[in-house]
């Protein structure tokens, strides 16, 4: 299956994608990644790991349909077959994700439905929640809501801030993110129960 990432910032989510897919038995290969920042920190990884890189950056563009009509004249010639976005920080259109209806995945840094949207961590931690974690998901025209395909908890340590729950909940989505998308790329759309990952951090 031809992959398509999108990204804004790192994309450490992206490496991890990037990284998984070199496996001979992976049934994805990543054909391009998009961005809509220039400076994305994710754009030299790509390129270091020798894939495309397509960069679209919306004030060039007199609107948000102009924006996204770049983008999906591009993809017309990328054919993705599987969109991932991977801190991507723009909503797309319901018009957009009719283009890839059932094919856009996201992971977000929360256990959805808690926390859609921005701050996870912080509204985690305020909340005193003793669980984190992440959710990949389906991509519709609400913000974080289509339907989950994976998830994968993490412990809430004694003196964590949102930074140390941040990169702790950052391990979990290089985990599972890959193995989502090998899951649905082979056709499995919700990966087996088993893969529903826990992750015991040390406790
Ligand atoms: C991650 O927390 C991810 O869940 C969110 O953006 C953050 C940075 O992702 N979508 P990345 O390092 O750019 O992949």
């Amino acid at each position: 299956k031809r992959v398509v990432i999108f990204i804004s910032g790192g994309g450490s989510n992206m490496e991890a994608l990037i990284r998984a897919s070199r496996a001979e038995d992976y049934p994805a290969e990543i054909i391009a990644v998009y961005s809509d920042k220039a400076e994305a920190g994710g754009i030299a990884k790509a390129e270091a790991a020798g894939i495309a890189t397509r960069i679209f950056v919306r004030k060039d563009y007199a609107s948000k349909e102009a924006h996204e009509e770049a983008i999906l004249a591009s993809l017309a010639h990328d054919r993705p077959d599987i969109i991932c976005l991977a801190g991507y920080m723009r909503l797309l259109s319901g018009r957009f994700i009719a283009s890839y209806e059932g094919r856009i995945l996201n992971i977000h840094p929360s256990l959805l439905p808690l926390f859609p949207g921005l701050h996870t961590h912080q509204r985690a931690l305020d909340a005193g929640v003793k669980l984190a974690g992440c959710t990949v998901h389906l991509v519709t025209e609400g913000m974080d809501e289509g339907p989950i395909l994976a998830q994968a908890a993490v412990p809430v340590l004694k003196g964590d801030t949102a930074e140390t729950l941040a990169a702790r909940v950052l391990t979990a989505e290089h985990k599972i993110y890959p193995l989502v998308l090998r899951q649905f790329a082979s056709g499995k759309a919700e990966p087996q129960p088993a893969d529903a990952m826990i992750i015991s951090a040390s406790l």
